[in-house]
């Protein structure tokens, strides 16, 4: 795969710490340049102590949510309230607690069936963004690395791995819980994107970490080695369990 930044920091709370840093770099940096600051989040449970450490920080006001927009890179097809809702978790970890107006976040819609959901969501990136930044170009978009190798809910031997045409397709549910059809953005979208950062915790990734980073690994059986932004920055945030089987220089 296209060998990323890797940092690696010693345990989940300085992860979340990194990454909330680098999202108020981000945003400061996207909107001094363009006057706004797209972002996608991810679901899974990394991401959200990030989701809290930004909420806490919100009085240093680094970030200017009125001019901040909130995507996701995937979601289940469950209600809100639940508790696989990716959009669920983002709005208790982190929406409900900052100032960002209710007409700048852009939760994909929950329908039985996933492809209508898809096709919607499609059709709100492609309104969203210029006609001519096609795929849409996010400042930043946060992911995760399923045990599987998945990544957003692109899983291994799935035709949604292929999809140039399309900036979000429906995707069956995958082999880990929870069992559930879901809506992904697709690689297109991934890597046109200015910074991919993903999120990764615990020992029980470090086997995927390993097999993922391998030069010869495909994406068919580990799509996350898909993840390769055209013209961004890709970073991949360790936890010290999670690089155990990474042998590289420690910074
Ligand atoms: C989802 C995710 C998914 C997730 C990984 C890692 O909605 O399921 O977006 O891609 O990021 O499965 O999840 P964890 O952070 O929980 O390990």
């Amino acid at each position: 795969m296209l060998q990323p930044e890797i940092e690696i920091l010693s345990d989940p709370a300085a992860l979340a710490a990194r990454a909330a840093d680098l999202l108020e770099e981000t945003a400061a940096v996207s909107i001094g340049a363009r006057g706004r600051f797209r972002l996608a989040l991810s679901g899974g449970s990394t991401p959200e102590k990030m989701h809290q450490q930004i909420a806490a920080r919100v009085a240093n006001g680094k970030v200017d949510w009125s001019r901040t927009e909130i995507f996701f890179g995937d979601e289940r097809m469950v209600p809100p309230d639940d508790p696989h809702s990716n959009y669920g978790m983002a709005r208790r970890s982190l929406l409900d607690h900052v100032p960002i107006p209710p007409e700048n976040v852009f939760p994909v819609p929950v329908h039985d069936e996933s492809d209508l959901a898809a096709l919607e969501y499609d059709r709100t990136l492609r309104k969203h963004f210029d006609a001519e930044s096609q795929p849409p170009v996010l400042d930043l978009i946060f992911l995760g690395l399923g045990d599987d190798g998945h990544t957003a809910s692109l899983f291994p031997g799935m035709p949604s791995l292929a999809v140039q045409d399309l900036w979000a397709v429906g995707s069956p549910p995958g082999v880990l819980p929870p069992p559930v059809h879901r809506v992904t953005v697709t690689f297109p979208v991934l890597n046109a994107a200015r910074n991919v950062v993903f999120l990764i915790a615990g020992g029980a990734k470090a086997q995927i970490v390993q097999e993922v980073l391998d030069l010869n690994a495909a994406v068919d059986a580990h799509p996350a080695v898909g993840v390769k932004p055209q013209n961004g920055r890709l970073l991949w945030l360790l936890d010290e369990p999670a690089s155990a089987l990474l042998f590289i220089n420690r910074r």
